[in-house]
């Protein structure tokens, strides 16, 4: 699916291009205001939530066959359907009554959750959603206000986590990869930031400079957990905002689960010295390619997400690692197959058109193995069913295990 050189994409149309060129002087801005060369993680900040600009934050078509990519949720409502089923039992064993989603994109998760819920006579008080992009969240509220009431009216957006621990369930799919990442490479003299600033003729470059302290202690964790020193002219990244974030999940729940789906690897994948050139993959019209320079703005640019990293801030959040698993044998385990069964109802016809929509989140070759699910959570009396059919949390190789 890589494209080759940014310059093979297709071209967007005038009015997106100047939305580009706006978005492009604001980043050059910043680019001069830090003295030539931006860090790589607040130029993605800036081309993807800059408001009213950034990739999320602008009113451009993202999701779907109109827009750059497609997430599981968009395929089909069978991933929230079975994702409610886990839901429903987690609110049941810890008596909870909210489910709390991050980032939900176009709002088709969550209505889809809420409509399984429903059918399992499982419906949380409270619905909540934490969404950085203000367009989205109207987006979101458009997909919701198509619920029936009773649903609809559980839905509330959040600004950020509520004061309150919540007793419930945690949902995030595909929210950590559109993280902010630093972008490092081991040198012969030690490690170097890789930033942003201009080349010759003023386009966006590579900008290498000397790491500082919290980049060298990263690559310096991350090469004690590996227990090798990475290769020189190796270039990866690594995503400040993580452990921040999962200590505010920490915070947030006093009992249940969360789970975490997206792609990614445990650490010793991530930075295994083939992947020498790092995990950045931008999208732009279904085309996947590696430059995050190309037309700032109307581009997703995202990073994988070392799963090591999310167990080991869950630790020292005192959160349970619940378990990790590729999102096939997780939805496999959590009802998807009985689920397809049900949906059915004895029609083969029915059967066929069902599996067919399944296909793409169990298959390897598709999104079965690359996307992941770790689960993480308190105060539960039972295991998360969609941990039964396979559960690898030794491969995260954390200490504790
Ligand atoms: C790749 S989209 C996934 C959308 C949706 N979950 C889905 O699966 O279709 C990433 C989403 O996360 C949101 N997001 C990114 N960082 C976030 C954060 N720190 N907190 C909450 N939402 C965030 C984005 O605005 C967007 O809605």
């Amino acid at each position: 699916m890589m494209a080759g050189p940014a310059d093979e994409l297709p071209q967007p149309d005038e009015a997106a291009l100047a939305h580009s060129r706006a978005l492009r002087e604001r980043i050059d801005a910043a680019i001069a205001m830090a003295g030539g060369a931006l860090d790589f993680a607040e130029y993605m900040a800036l081309a993807l939530y800059a408001p009213g600009l950034g990739y999320y934050s602008a009113g451009q078509q993202r999701f779907g066959p109109g827009g750059d990519f497609t997430t599981a949720p968009l395929m089909t409502d069978l991933f929230a359907r079975t994702l409610a089923l886990e839901t429903a039992r987690v609110l049941e064993d810890v008596g909870g009554d909210t489910v709390l989603e991050f980032g939900a994109g176009t709002g088709r998760m969550a209505a889809d959750i809420l409509l399984g819920l429903k059918a399992a006579d499982a419906l949380p008080r409270r619905y909540l959603i934490v969404e950085v992009s203000a367009d989205l969240r109207a987006e979101q509220a458009r997909t919701l206000e198509a619920l029936p009431s009773e649903l609809a009216e559980r839905v509330t957006w959040l600004e950020r986590l509520p004061k309150q621990p919540i007793r419930g369930v945690v949902l995030a799919n595909e929210v950590l990869d559109a993280l902010p990442v630093r972008r490092f490479r081991r040198s012969a003299s030690g490690v170097e930031a890789l930033a942003v600033g201009h080349d010759a003729r003023g386009n966006l470059a590579w900008q290498p400079r000397p790491a500082d302290e919290e980049l060298l202690a990263a690559v310096a964790e991350i090469e004690q957990t590996l227990d090798q020193t990475l290769p020189e002219g190796y270039c990866s990244e690594w995503c400040p905002g993580l452990r921040p974030w999962v200590h505010s999940l920490g915070d947030c729940i006093e009992a249940g689960a969360a789970l975490l789906i997206d792609y990614g690897y445990p650490r010793a994948e991530y930075y295994h010295r083939q992947r020498a050139t790092g995990t950045l993959l931008c999208h732009y019209r279904h085309r996947a390619h590696d430059d995050p320079f190309f037309l700032p703005g109307l581009q997703d640019i995202t990073a994988s997400v070392d799963f090591t990293a999310v167990a080991d801030a869950a630790e020292a959040a005192e959160l349970s690692l619940l378990g990790f698993a590729t999102q096939g044998n997780y939805l496999a385990g959590a009802g998807l197959p009985q689920l397809l069964e049900q949906m059915a109802a004895g029609d083969p016809n029915r059967a066929a058109e069902l599996a067919q929509q399944a296909k793409p989140l169990l298959f390897p070759d598709e999104m079965g193995e690359r996307f992941k699910v770790l689960g993480l959570g308190r105060g539960l009396t039972a295991p998360l069913v969609g941990f039964g059919f396979a559960d690898h949390r030794d491969r995260l190789h954390l200490k504790s295990i």
